[in-house]
């Protein structure tokens, strides 16, 4: 592989500020690499939409992050990991990951019971996919699956600790502690941002797994599987990560600046949908457009 594909950035996506959560830890354990991330900010919750809207929105977001010229992706999105990923690894050509295979891999390491539960977004928990993996795993093992949609809208308007944040949180969780769980995945990356109201419900003795820093370690393996570990680092003078949006840039940033180590100076609002292909010749022609003007800035 040589020096200039090794030192592309990664690629990390999501449907608004939840993938951070997975960006925070590809970032601490691997400093030397640049990242470009994406939130949807515009569409966002992908977890109450169809498997068709979520791929066509997951396969504009990856053109998108083409134009920013990537050497891998991280759908930083159980949601679109649940739903979308097997039909768009297909179709990329470079390394692509999700969040739900790690997940459900370090619950398994986790449990001691075989008795896990599963938080998630509507369309993650109806798609069944971290009970296929961990039976895979282990076939005598229980899941219990609850969708917890008001996380999300929580999240993104930066409510983290709130009376009602925790209010919420007793109401959907109430009914999983009964269940003789002894592992709950955060199932949705916006989730560990709200670690603290669902530590208070679930108790000590519940390990919550967050699925973000096995996903980094994966991700970080498969690089190096393909020689595309960065060697050069960051320079003094280079930025190493870039923000970029679907709408409310200045709320995103907000958002970001309450959960991240470091504070963001700010995120770029990209018209994605200009992304979809239209028509089989046109369609080109505009993708062919947008990438000009992302990289002109014009
Ligand atoms: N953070 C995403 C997930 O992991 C999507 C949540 C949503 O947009 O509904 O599922």
């Amino acid at each position: 592989m040589t020096g200039q594909e090794k030192d592309k950035a990664i690629g990390v996506f999501d449907s608004g500020v939840g993938g951070l959560t997975v960006f925070r830890e590809l970032m601490e354990l691997m400093p030397e690499e640049r990242i470009v991330y994406f939130g949807d900010t515009a569409r966002v919750p992908y977890g109450s939409k169809s498997r068709e809207t979520v791929t066509d929105y997951s396969r504009q977001i990856i053109r998108f992050l083409r134009t920013q010229d990537v050497k891998a992706i991280v759908v930083a999105c159980n949601t679109a990991s649940a739903v979308a990923l097997d039909e768009i690894e297909g179709e990329t050509d470079i390394p692509i990951i999700g969040v739900v295979k790690p997940g459900a891999l370090a619950a398994s390491r986790v449990t001691k019971n075989g008795r896990i539960g599963i938080i998630a977004t509507e369309a993650t928990i109806s798609s069944g996919i971290y009970e296929k993996y961990l039976k895979e795993i282990r076939p005598q093992m229980k899941i219990f699956g609850k969708a917890c949609p008001l996380f999300v809208p929580l999240v993104e308007e930066g409510w983290l600790k709130d009376r009602i944040t925790e209010e919420i949180a007793e109401r959907y969780l109430t009914g999983l502690k009964g269940c003789g769980i002894d592992t709950l995945v955060l199932g949705c990356t916006h989730y560990p941002m709200l670690e603290g109201a669902i530590r208070q419900i679930m108790g000590e003795e519940v390990v919550l797994v967050n699925p973000a820093y096995e996903t980094a370690r994966e991700c970080r393996a498969m690089l190096m599987e393909q020689g595309l570990l960065s060697e050069k680092g960051i320079g003094p003078e280079e930025k190493a990560y870039h923000f970029f949006v679907s709408d409310a840039a200045e709320k995103f940033k907000s958002v970001a600046n309450m959960f991240l180590p470091m504070g963001i100076e700010g995120a770029q609002k990209i018209p994605i949908e200009q992304f979809a292909y239209k028509s089989r010749k046109g369609a080109q022609h505009i993708y062919d457009e947008r990438v000009q003007y992302i990289h002109t800035g014009s």
